[in-house]
């Protein structure tokens, strides 16, 4: 009886523990909602102006070319004029917000902790800090920078920038950053593709895509595209040895086994990728689904349960996040400049238009990169 009655009251208790947790949780949570804030109409007027792409609150509809204050290098730091900078997939995430997983995960919960947008770009070092050994102004350099839809950005010196190869131009080379540097870890940190292995490309005609086919052929691998119709000969021209037209044909019913599957899109389910990979075939999941799709968690689902399968399986299932880094920029530089790599743009859009080329590149089928030039 006494046990009995001991153990109702820790019921009990706990129960009311549990709840007020509850409640407390609900009212940081709001409190929290409520102060996230950004910098957003408290700022001075800028003494040294730029212009720069600004949203103060979530949505494309905020975006606004704005006069902000022009940066200045910090003694670890180099000033670069920016000339060209490209959209990426990861903008338009930033943009609205979405997964909004991403907004607890410091993002914002309400507005945008960060009010700057863009990440590549191209352009030309107009000063350096005073520990900066490895630039002077005038060098022509490519990289990513928060805040790049701007006309000034401010990277480390040892940090994602690089000296761009004389044989392309500034829009090439932003459109390179990253999407190529995710198409090269993918290939060869996550899918350790060799010389003759048969390597798959789903999504092989946008921005990672056509950067991915390139890089697949100069490691010696059996290149298959796979693109909608339109874009069938822009992927074989890119070198791919097999294309196919997903409209017509599904990949994942072929008799065809491949050791590596870098997958861009995400349309078929893991298990069809199992089907066609070799047995100790590799899955490297880049991405996939647009801006409005799960929009609480996005391609969070997928890659739970690719890490979940994975243990169970001989073939490796896995996902990758891209890393920014200056040794990645320097082999994507010679690969361009020995004509391995050729970046393929598709659209360019002006500065104050950054709103229109984050809009056709949310429709999901963009032909290569779209880019910004910045004059
Ligand atoms: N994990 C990372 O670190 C990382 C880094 C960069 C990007 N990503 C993600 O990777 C994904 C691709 O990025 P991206 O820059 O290449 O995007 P993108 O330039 O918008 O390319 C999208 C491409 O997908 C193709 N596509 C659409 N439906 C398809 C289908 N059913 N089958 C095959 N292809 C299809 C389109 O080709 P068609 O016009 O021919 O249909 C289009 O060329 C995005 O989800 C992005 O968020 C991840």
């Amino acid at each position: 009886m006494k046990l009995k009655r001991i153990l109702k009251r820790i019921l009990k208790w706990s129960s009311l523990a549990i709840l007020l947790a509850f409640f407390v949780g609900i009212i940081l949570l709001f409190v929290a909602y409520w102060r996230s804030t950004n910098d957003c109409g408290r700022t001075a007027a800028p003494n040294n102006p730029m212009k720069a792409i600004v949203y103060c609150d979530y949505g494309l509809a905020n975006l606004k070319l704005e006069n902000i204050e022009k940066p200045t290098p910090s003694d670890d730091q180099i000033l670069v004029k920016v000339r060209a900078a490209s959209v990426n997939p990861l903008d338009w995430h930033f943009i609205e917000g979405t997964p909004k997983i991403m907004r607890a995960m410091g993002v914002g919960l309400r507005k945008p902790k960060d009010t700057r947008l863009g990440v590549d770009f191209a352009g030309t070092v107009e000063a350096v800090g005073k520990d900066v050994t490895q630039f002077k102004p005038g060098d022509e350099v490519f990289g990513g920078r928060d805040g790049a839809f701007a006309e000034y950005v401010c990277p480390r010196a040892n940090r994602a920038v690089a000296i761009k190869p004389a044989n392309i131009t500034f829009e090439q080379a932003a459109s390179v950053p990253i999407a190529a540097i995710t198409a090269l870890q993918g290939l060869r940190d996550k899918g350790h593709v060799q010389p003759g292995q048969t390597v798959l490309i789903n999504g092989a005609s946008g921005g990672v895509g056509t950067f991915a086919v390139q890089i697949a052929k100069s490691f010696g691998a059996d290149v298959t595209g796979v693109c909608s119709t339109r874009n069938v000969d822009m992927v074989r021209s890119l070198g791919a040895d097999h294309v196919i037209d997903y409209t017509k044909e599904d990949f994942t019913k072929g008799d065809q086994r491949y050791d590596v599957v870098l997958d861009n899109v995400g349309t078929q389910p893991l298990s069809g990728f199992r089907r066609v990979l070799t047995p100790k075939g590799i899955y490297v999941m880049i991405g996939g689904g647009g801006p409005n799709d799960s929009q609480w968690i996005g391609p969070f689902g997928r890659v739970i349960n690719t890490v979940v399968l994975s243990p169970f399986m001989s073939q490796k299932m896995g996902m990758m996040m891209a890393d920014l880094n200056h040794n990645d920029l320097t082999i994507l530089a010679d690969m361009m400049q020995s004509g391995k790599v050729k970046p393929v743009i598709d659209r360019t859009y002006k500065l104050s238009e950054v709103p229109d080329a984050i809009r056709y590149l949310e429709q999901g089928h963009a032909r290569g990169k779209v880019v910004i030039t910045v004059e």
